[in-house]
């Protein structure tokens, strides 16, 4: 909790004064978690998203990927850098970005990088006038608390990477691990009343999956466990949405599999650049590659909790036609 204090301590007049005004709970890392906007974060979180909100002007081909915590962010940061990229740095270069840099150094979260601390960051540098080279983005700011720019635009693109809340939650708990006042029972008692780091679960994944039906042109939902089950079906589907189709020639030179190969599980754990640094402050980046699993969650929650978690989510998703199977790989 001393850490907290002290981050506590550097936010502005502004921002205390915000946090005052709202629901606040005990949180997760933070001493406290408050809600913003609807959705759960910690004090500097809220402090960087209104920055966000207030500087942040969308380039008509910016790429925003976006994820609630622990559902594959750094995976997807991965695929999409492969992608987007691929003529400047070829899947098979020994010198590709991805063997000797952590996803989360090649592609900044606004959030806890670009807009933390109360900086302003002139993006305009990052690969602006270069069509072949949109700036790309991470974030996971809900979709309602993005910055207009980026709703509004008809042209700039999100890729949501949704995973299912049993295998996120316990890929949370044991992230944040000894840093968790709470026992797992009351860990998961708070996640079922939606207090985890943007939560609830259902509003994050339903304001994006809804925005995706929407206007699929620009807004891409995909989901960690098919992504698991076909990358290479659902990489040709990413790159086709980031307007970079894979050219016939690059299908039959398996350019597809390669880049699911390097941003694999396996291949991303076993790089040096991923076994030791923090690429994100706190964590050592080991911490990001912990099993890359379908179905965990079956190690550590009774029945009753699945149940209860199950009918949440049932009820809260309702009739929107997003769904979770409960599988186990
Ligand atoms: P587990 O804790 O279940 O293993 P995030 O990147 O959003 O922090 O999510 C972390 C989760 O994604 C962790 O899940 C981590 O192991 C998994 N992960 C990281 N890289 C991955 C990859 N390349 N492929 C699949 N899963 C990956």
């Amino acid at each position: 909790m001393g850490v907290t204090r002290a981050e506590e301590e550097q936010l502005t007049e502004e921002c205390k004064q915000l946090l005052s005004s709202l629901p606040k709970e005990r949180g997760w890392r933070t001493s406290h978690l408050y809600q913003y906007q609807g959705f759960w974060c910690q004090p500097a979180e809220i402090q960087a998203i209104v920055s966000f909100q207030n500087h942040f002007q969308a380039y008509d081909n910016d790429i925003i990927l976006a994820t609630m915590p622990k559902s594959g962010t750094t995976w997807l940061k991965a695929l999409a850098f492969a992608v987007v990229n691929r003529d400047h740095f070829p899947v098979d270069s020994d010198k590709h970005p991805l063997l000797t840099s952590n996803p989360h150094d090649l592609v900044p979260f606004l959030e806890y990088k670009l807009y933390a601390n109360n900086q302003i960051p002139d993006l305009s540098k990052l690969s602006a006038d270069d069509q072949d080279r949109p700036r790309l983005f991470g974030t996971h700011i809900p979709f309602p608390s993005l910055a207009n720019s980026v709703k509004k635009s008809n042209s700039c693109r999100v890729v949501y990477l949704c995973r299912n809340p049993f295998d996120t939650f316990i890929s949370s708990w044991h992230f944040i691990g000894s840093m968790s006042p709470f026992t797992l029972e009351e860990a998961f008692e708070m996640c079922c009343r939606g207090v985890i780091g943007f939560g609830p679960f259902w509003d994050h994944m339903l304001g994006y999956w809804k925005e995706s039906l929407a206007r699929p042109e620009n807004v891409l939902f995909l989901t960690y466990e098919d992504l698991k089950e076909d990358a290479v079906f659902h990489l040709k589907r990413l790159a086709k949405f980031l307007g970079r189709p894979f050219s016939f020639e690059e299908e039959t030179s398996g350019v597809v599999e390669k880049i699911a190969k390097l941003c694999s599980f396996e291949n991303l754990k076993g790089l040096e650049v991923n076994k030791k640094g923090k690429s994100i402050k706190n964590f050592e980046n080991d911490k990001l590659f912990r099993k890359g699993e379908v179905g965990d969650w079956v190690n550590y929650l009774s029945s009753l909790m699945v149940e209860k978690m199950s009918t949440i989510m049932e009820e809260k998703l309702g009739d929107s036609g997003l769904k979770f199977k409960v599988v186990i790989s």
